[in-house]
């Protein structure tokens, strides 16, 4: 499966931009605000590769608890698919779990995304990718 980002927590998202630019990536959006999921979210690339910086406002968002447990850290890598339904079900059948409901992400132009875990893989995500 393509790769469309990796997930990078963050606890605070100007220094994480600005660390991230000194390693030599450049801002692919501006922040966005994530009102479903109370994070800050920009997407930056470095010769290719997407990285997310998701920032949770506060202890209602669904990854707080993940930036306390991890710090400052990848978490997940989001995968494209065609049709995110059926992809679902392709994993459920590899032994992959739902980690809560498929939504519309606002920062990847409002497409449709789901988290799933398995233990050996940890979370990954999928999102509908269109051209
Ligand atoms: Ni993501």
């Amino acid at each position: 499966m393509k790769i469309h980002h990796i997930g990078y927590l963050a606890k605070n998202m100007d220094k994480a931009i600005a660390s991230f630019e000194a390693l030599g990536y450049e801002r692919e959006t501006d922040v966005v605000y994530d009102s479903l999921r109370d994070v800050d979210i920009i997407f930056l690339t470095n010769d290719g590769y997407r990285v997310e910086l998701v920032s949770p406002k506060s202890d209602r968002s669904p990854v707080y608890a993940t930036l306390k447990k991890l710090g400052n850290a990848p978490y997940h890598i989001c995968y494209c698919c065609d049709d995110i339904k059926a992809e679902m079900e392709r994993l459920r059948d590899e032994g992959y779990t739902p980690a809560g409901e498929t939504e519309p992400a606002v920062a990847i132009g409002g497409a449709d995304v789901c988290f799933m875990y398995r233990r050996p893989v940890g979370l990954i995500e999928l999102v509908e990718c269109r051209e």
